[in-house]
């Protein structure tokens, strides 16, 4: 039930797992699996497996990311990567400001937005996420937690800019717990997100940002959320390691309206 105006998007973070070898067994499967999904199919890898699943997925309809960057663009920054790197090594999407790094790595809404600025600049689709842990939204802070983030995050830029950012909204509470939001629940937090989106940078910016859901989609759940008005996609962990799943997600339209 997703816009016209708003392809949807579903990416796989495969977050800090697999070998070599397993990532390109996954990424071949995954080319195969999802050819006929209507979506844009995009796998965000470890930095390590970038090029190696670059040379698997060239040529197909499948995107590669990575699941960070750092804003400068060389030098003397150990343990990081530029965007230009990740362009260079295949890359077109790079996830920016995922709860895991915000929790584990300290990255601020202060860094998303350095790192945004460094992704739109090397032209590389952006997916920026954001969303409430539980003790925020058992204290009613989610709007204001999400309102924050998407000030702090998305500020500064030129409407022209930011038309190819995406935004993830990913409750802590709902990642790698097998605890998904309801329906109702993400569709109330994208909603609010849109609106957020039109406080920024207009109308029209609003009406054309995607936004994905994450947090324990699986093939099963999918066709609910997407039937959500203002889910435009998934961002999916767990489930992503497993090319059936992963492209029955990706899927989520065309079975959904058979
Ligand atoms: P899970 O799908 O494993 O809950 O992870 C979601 C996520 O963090 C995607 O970025």
């Amino acid at each position: 039930m997703t816009s016209p105006i708003r392809r949807p998007l579903i990416a796989g973070n495969w977050k800090m797992h697999l070998t070599l070898a397993q990532s390109v067994d996954l990424a071949k499967a995954v080319c195969d699996a999802t050819k006929d999904s209507p979506a844009e199919v995009a796998v965000c890898v470890p930095f390590t497996a970038l090029t190696v699943v670059s040379a698997v997925v060239k040529g197909t309809h499948v995107r590669l990311g990575g699941q960070n960057l750092y804003w400068e663009p060389q030098g003397a920054f150990t343990g990081e990567v530029s965007a230009g790197q990740l362009v260079d090594a295949g890359a077109t999407h790079v996830i920016i400001g995922h709860s895991e790094r915000r929790r584990l790595f300290g990255d601020t809404d202060e860094a998303v937005n350095r790192k945004l600025k460094a992704a739109l600049a090397a032209k590389l689709i952006p997916i920026v996420c954001v969303g409430e842990t539980l003790d925020e939204r058992q204290s009613n802070q989610t709007f204001r937690v999400l309102e924050t983030q998407m000030a702090g995050g998305l500020k500064g830029f030129a409407p022209a800019d930011v038309s190819s950012v995406v935004v993830a909204y990913e409750p802590v509470w709902a990642i790698g717990t097998g605890v998904t939001a309801t329906p109702a629940q993400a569709q109330e937090a994208h909603l609010f997100l849109r609106k957020q989106a039109a406080k920024l940078y207009g109308e029209g910016f609003a009406a054309g940002l995607r936004l994905l859901y994450g947090g324990s989609v699986t093939a099963e759940n999918v066709d609910n959320l997407m039937a959500q008005p203002d889910l435009d996609g998934a961002l999916v962990g767990g489930a992503s390691l497993k090319a059936p799943a992963f492209a029955r997600i990706a899927r989520f339209q065309v079975e959904a309206k058979a």
